[in-house]
C-alpha cells in the first residue's frame, strides 16, 4: 500500500483523534492542528500513548490560511482530512455567523492553504444533517437535500465549494456524510469528552449511567417507529474512523470529487440505545418520557452501499460493541480529560 503523509484538522476532537490511530495503524504518517476550541490538549499524549509515537502537532486557527499553508508544506503532506468546526445544531440556531464563519470561511481558508501548498486531496467531515428529515431511510445520497438548521446548511456549502474547487482544479475531494457517531477507542484513552450537557444520545445516556446526571429524556414515544421511540444509525467512531483511511486512500482513484455516507444502514430506537447501555454498564439508566422536541424525524439510518462499491468499506461493529466501549471510556474517565 501506498502511505501517505495526512493531515487532520481538528485532530484533538473526539473523531479526528480516532482517525489519527487508525491512520498511523495503517502505515501512514500522521500530523494535525486544532485550537482546542472543543478539545483537550491531554488528547495528544493519550494518542501518542496508544500508537506508541508522538504525531506533529500545531496549534493553529483554520482561519490562518499563510500558517497552516507553511505547517503543509513543511510536513510535505499529500491529503488533508478536514474535521475541524462547530458542531452544536442549538448552538448554530443561536449564533449562525459564528458557525458560518468558522466552518465556512474556515473551510475557505483551509482549501486557500492547500492551494498555497499544492496538497490536492481533502476528506471533508459532512453530516446526515445535510438530508430533509421527511423522508424515508434508508437514505441514499441522492435523497433530497433540505438541512433545518444553520449547522446542516454549513455542511451542505462546504461539500458545494469543496466540488465547485474540484472541478475547477486538480483538487479531489471526498464528502463523508456522518450519521451518529458513538463509542470510544477500547483503549479507553480516548473518547467524547462534551462541554457541557451533551447534545447527543449516547453521551448522555453514559453521563446517567455513570451517575453525573439523573435521567434520561426521551423526547417522544408516539413516533412512527416498532417502539414509539426515534430510530437513528449510530456508527462506532471507530468503523468511522477506517472509513476515513478507505476515503484517503480512494482520493487517488477519484476524478473530481464524490459524495459518500458513513453509516452502519442499521436503525436503533432511543429505547434500545438506553437498553444496550444498561446491558454494557451492568445497572439500570433511569429514562423518563417528555414531548417530542421541533424537528426530530421518526426514523434517520443510512444506505452504506456507496461507501461499500467505492471505498471497499463497511462498518463491522455493533450498537452493543459501542455500548462496552463508550461505556468503559466514560466509567474510567468519568470527567474525560481533566481527570488526566
Ligand atoms: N460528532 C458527531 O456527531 C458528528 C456528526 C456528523 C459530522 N460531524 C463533524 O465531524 C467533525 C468532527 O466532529 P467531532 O465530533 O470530532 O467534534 P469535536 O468538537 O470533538 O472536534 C472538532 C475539533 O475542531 C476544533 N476546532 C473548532 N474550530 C476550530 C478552528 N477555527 N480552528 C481549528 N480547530 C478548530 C475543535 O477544538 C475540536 O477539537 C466536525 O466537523 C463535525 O461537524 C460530527
Amino acid at each position: 500500500m501506498h502511505t501517505l503523509n495526512v493531515a487532520l484538522t481538528g485532530v484533538t476532537g473526539y473523531i479526528g483523534s480516532h482517525i489519527a490511530i487508525a491512520l498511523a495503524e495503517h502505515g501512514h504518517w500522521v500530523v494535525g492542528f486544532d485550537n482546542f476550541a472543543n478539545s483537550s490538549p491531554a488528547v495528544l499524549d493519550r494518542v501518542a500513548t496508544i500508537c506508541d509515537t508522538s504525531m506533529p502537532f500545531a496549534e493553529l486557527d483554520l482561519a490562518d490560511t499563510d500558517a497552516i499553508a507553511s505547517f503543509l508544506v513543511t510536513n510535505k503532506v499529500d491529503a488533508v482530512i478536514h474535521l475541524a468546526g462547530l458542531k452544536s445544531v442549538a448552538e448554530s440556531v443561536a449564533e449562525p455567523l459564528r458557525y458560518y464563519e468558522t466552518n465556512v470561511a474556515g473551510s475557505v481558508s483551509l482549501l486557500k492553504a492547500m492551494e498555497q501548498a499544492n496538497v490536492h486531496g481533502i476528506v471533508f467531515s459532512s453530516s446526515a444533517t445535510v438530508y430533509d428529515p421527511n423522508q424515508t431511510s434508508p437514505l441514499g445520497e441522492d435523497a433530497v437535500i433540505g438541512p433545518i438548521n444553520p449547522y446542516g446548511h454549513t455542511k451542505i456549502m462546504v461539500e458545494q465549494i469543496i466540488n465547485n474547487a474540484a472541478a475547477a482544479s486538480s483538487l479531489k475531494g471526498i464528502n463523508l456524510r456522518y450519521f451518529n457517531p458513538v463509542g470510544a477507542h477500547p483503549s479507553a484513552l480516548i473518547g467524547e469528552d462534551p462541554v457541557g450537557t451533551p447534545n447527543n444520545l449516547m453521551p448522555y445516556v453514559m453521563q446517567v449511567a455513570v451517575g453525573m446526571r439523573d435521567e434520561v429524556s426521551i423526547y417522544g414515544d408516539d413516533y412512527a417507529t416498532p417502539d414509539g421511540t426515534g430510530v437513528r444509525d449510530y456508527i462506532h467512531v471507530c468503523d468511522l474512523a477506517d472509513g476515513h483511511v478507505a476515503a484517503v486512500n480512494a482520493l487517488a482513484k477519484i476524478s473530481t470529487s464524490d459524495t459518500i455516507n458513513l453509516g452502519t444502514g442499521v436503525g436503533s430506537s432511543v429505547r434500545e440505545v438506553i437498553a444496550a447501555a444498561e446491558r454494557a454498564a451492568d445497572r439500570d439508566i433511569p429514562h423518563r418520557v417528555v414531548k417530542r422536541r421541533p424537528g426530530d424525524a421518526d426514523m434517520s439510518y443510512a444506505d452504506p452501499s456507496r461507501a461499500e462499491h467505492r471505498l471497499g468499506w463497511k462498518a463491522q461493529r455493533t450498537l452493543a460493541d459501542a455500548c462496552v466501549d463508550h461505556w468503559r471510556w466514560q466509567d474510567q474517565n468519568p470527567h474525560g480529560y481533566t481527570t488526566s
